[in-house]
């Protein structure tokens, strides 16, 4: 039914994102996955592939660490990199003039969802 969301696509319940406050999550199936983060800045959530457009790591090392601790920008735990949450802007550090690449992700029915027009690998 139209008025259903995909549970395949479920990020996580809109409530637990803290305002400000990052989330990660894996989603897909086989070898290679999408990992991805979501941050929310007030009535934004916005999605991020976790990977840093510096050397390629994870932006984080611990779970859903993304965030300079009681800010509301985007760290990378790497080398420091800052991004900005709205548009994934490399704010300073060693990838200035880069950016994280933006994954669409919408809220409905309190839940944060990746939306449709990402596709997710298919193992077979
Ligand atoms: S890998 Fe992210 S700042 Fe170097």
């Amino acid at each position: 039914m139209a008025d259903e969301i995909d549970t395949t696509r479920v990020i996580c319940p809109l409530h637990e994102l803290a305002d400000p406050g990052a989330r990660g999550f894996t989603m897909g199936q086989g070898e290679w996955p999408l990992k991805g983060f979501v941050v929310r800045q007030g009535g934004h959530v916005y999605g991020y592939v976790n990977y840093c457009p510096h050397a390629g790591f994870p932006l984080n090392w611990q779970p859903d660490q993304f965030l300079v601790p009681g800010g509301n920008t985007i760290r990378c735990v790497m080398h420091g990199a800052l991004f900005e949450m709205e548009t994934g802007s490399c704010l300073s550090g060693p990838c200035l003039g880069l950016g994280l690449q933006r994954l669409p992700v919408h809220v409905r029915h309190g839940y944060v969802l990746l939306d449709d027009s990402v596709p997710l690998r298919d193992p077979n």
